[in-house]
């Protein structure tokens, strides 16, 4: 193996980055004894903020972002048998959910270049049976919301956005939350906020929001009432105080995503690999950043991801394989045609951007990467 002039340390770890405001707030909370969305106010003060953040009517605290998506996938009717049209390139919280509801995830091809699902594929694969069409922000990149709209409109579908990695996304100029029938977040340590785990959902449509409401908190509409299966989903008050401090510091988080997707872009533009960008009218808050090989390495994409760990690269793969391919899908019928899903699994690898990376550790993530991957060029 070739030594490289630089070494990353030993070890490197990365999570959130908080400060002294995380620290008080949730010993604030632990102090008062006050934990739960009933005993608190710091969860309707959360989702206050994030919904004026995001400029929709209201926002739905949950427990996590497949929670946010379950939710309002049963808040949106989606039961046995309905189809929902969903990427076949993406997390499996994204499609758990359609299962859990009894209904058939319909898997999609995505855009070769944004890895957002494909409006032309999705429009093909609808059928009578047909429901929803819940698309993915993959990566911090929004999908392209106008088509997919005019889309479900045409054929009387709910349009759902998976922004489990996209919160402040720009979409046409509006940050995304607003621009579907219902938008779902995730809080993940690993997101570019967190409230260790948590979502949200948001809405601009009253009855769905209230249907949320119930559903997250075990089907009630009155003390006693009952009114349909719902779950416990609500959002702990320790994760509500920390959403609230990050919040306000997420337009910085996004920024300091973007400067670390910089100076991957500048480490590695002279190679010859796809290196994610952005449309015109996107402003993506490069979640991870996501990178392919040329074909012609699609076979050594592992032995190189190998190569970088024995660097100390902290890289991944995000995603290795379509999720038909796992057996928790075995029961649907193929084949599922989505080539353009293949061949980006095939070659693809995945940088961390998270803002707890300092800069220097970003450009010698880089310029390993970029030497590590030049070896396997020549
Ligand atoms: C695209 C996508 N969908 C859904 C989820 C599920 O979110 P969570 O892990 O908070 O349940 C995540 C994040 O982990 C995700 O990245």
């Amino acid at each position: 193996m070739k030594k490289h002039s630089k070494r990353l340390p030993e070890g490197l770890r990365f999570g959130p980055l908080f400060d002294e405001a995380e620290v008080e707030m949730v010993s604030e909370v632990v102090r008062s004894g006050r934990l739960t969305q009933f005993s608190s106010s710091l969860v309707t003060e959360f989702e206050d903020a994030f919904a004026a953040y995001v400029e929709a009517p209201a926002a739905i605290a949950v427990n996590s972002g497949t929670a946010a998506l379950h939710t309002a996938l049963a808040a949106a009717g989606i039961g046995l048998g309905d189809e929902v049209i969903v990427p076949a390139f993406t997390f499996i919280g994204t499609v758990g959910p359609i299962l859990q509801q009894q209904a058939v995830p319909v898997f999609t091809d995505i855009d070769p270049q944004t890895f957002c699902i494909s409006v032309e594929d999705a429009a093909r694969k609808i059928t009578p049976k047909t429901k929803a069409i819940l698309a993915v922000d993959m990566f911090g990149h929004p999908a392209d919301l106008d088509p997919l709209r005019e889309l479900a409109a045409e054929h009387s579908l709910v349009l759902i956005e998976d922004a489990c990695q996209a919160h402040g996304a720009k979409y046409k100029g509006a940050r995304v939350g607003n621009l579907a029938d219902l938008t779902c977040f995730s809080f993940y340590e690993s997101k570019n906020m967190t409230t260790g785990e948590g979502g949200m959902i948001t809405t601009g449509n009253e009855r769905l929001a209230q249907l949320c409401r119930m559903i997250r908190h075990q089907g009630e509409e009155n003390w006693g009432i009952i009114k349909r299966l719902g779950f416990n989903y609500r959002m702990p008050a320790l994760q509500a105080a920390l959403g609230v401090v990050q919040i306000k510091k997420l337009d910085k988080f996004n920024e300091m995503r973007r400067e670390r997707a910089a100076i991957y872009t500048k480490a590695l533009s002279d190679l010859d690999l796809q290196l994610p960008g952005e449309n015109p009218d996107v402003w993506s808050v490069f979640h991870v950043y996501s990178f392919l090989l040329p074909r012609r390495l699609a076979e050594r994409r592992d032995e190189i991801v190998q190569h970088l760990r024995e660097e100390r690269v902290p890289v991944g793969v995000a995603y290795p394989r379509p999720l038909y391919a796992s057996p928790v899908f075995a029961h649907l019928e193929g084949p599922f045609e989505c080539p353009v899903t293949e061949d980006v699994c095939s070659r693809v690898i995945t940088l961390p951007t998270l803002q707890s990376i300092p800069v220097e550790i970003a450009e010698t993530i880089g310029e390993i990467t970029r030497d590590v991957i030049s070896e396997y060029m020549e």
